[in-house]
């Protein structure tokens, strides 16, 4: 008989699947808080230009490094996309017909979106990846180096976001992430399984104030840009 061992049979229970949810969203958030935060040097903030291009460099100069992130935010994604895809499954099969009349009282728009907005963050990143990294799609002359001949991933910024489609769909690109970010660090709020009623009172405006942090974080670039701020 399948998953007869305890270990298979605790590692697919539904408890652990949520858990693996969990922590792979919480350390996806922190690389986004990181990556946030990163990308305000073009204000300025910590060194401008020259911090920027050197923190690229940086990073290009240690593959090992470099890498291991990267292979560690895929391994968090595959976690992240395989456990939800998991109990999505799972619903489905406990209700294979599905309500004949569906009117949610107790979920929210943003909850209800989960299985769509997933998808579509999946697609803003491969975009994303070939926008600034990979192949430079719609940054005429990329790679463009600096005064220093580093690459100038400052520049790369500010061309593009000088083009109002590709701001655009940046801001829209956030407003899905928003959502689902929103839902996300509520869920993971719910899944640390504190449930006092202080603790369950404060659930919401903590999600509600890292998503407005984090999504303020990453509009600002493209609409600086937009409005000439940075240059
Ligand atoms: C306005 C918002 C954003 C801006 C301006 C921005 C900017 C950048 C830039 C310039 C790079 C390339 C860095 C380099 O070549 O050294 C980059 C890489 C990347 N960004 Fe973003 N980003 C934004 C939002 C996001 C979001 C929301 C996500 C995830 C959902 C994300 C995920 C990534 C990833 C995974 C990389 C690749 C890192 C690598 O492997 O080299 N970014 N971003």
């Amino acid at each position: 008989m399948a998953h007869t061992h305890p270990l298979p049979r605790l590692l697919g229970s539904t408890v652990a699947l949520k858990a693996a949810m969990a922590v792979s969203g919480l350390l996806l958030v922190g690389f986004l808080v990181g990556h946030m935060v990163g990308n305000l040097q073009v204000f300025g903030l910590f060194g401008g230009r020259e911090a920027m291009n050197a923190y690229g460099a940086f990073l290009h100069s240690k593959p090992m490094l470099l890498w291991g992130a990267r292979i560690g935010l895929l391994v968090m994604i595959a976690i992240h996309i395989g456990s939800a895809m998991t109990l999505i499954q799972r619903n489905q099969a406990a209700r294979p017909i599905g309500y004949q009349m569906k009117k949610p009282i107790a979920s929210t728009y943003a909850s209800r979106t989960m299985r769509w907005s997933g998808p579509i963050i999946t697609a803003y990143i491969l975009y994303h990846l070939a926008h600034f990294t990979v192949a430079g799609v719609g940054i005429p002359g990329f790679p463009l180096k600096d005064a220093a001949q580093r690459v100038d991933v400052y520049q790369h910024v500010v061309n593009s976001f000088q083009s109002p489609l590709v701001s655009l769909l940046y801001v829209i690109a956030m407003g899905l992430l928003s959502m689902h970010l929103w839902h996300g660090l509520w869920s993971l709020f719910q899944s640390l399984g504190l449930s006092n009623s202080r603790w369950n009172a404060l659930k919401r405006p903590m999600a509600t104030g890292l998503t407005i942090f984090i999504i303020a974080g990453f509009m600002a670039v493209p609409l600086g840009v937009l409005f000439g701020i940075v240059k």
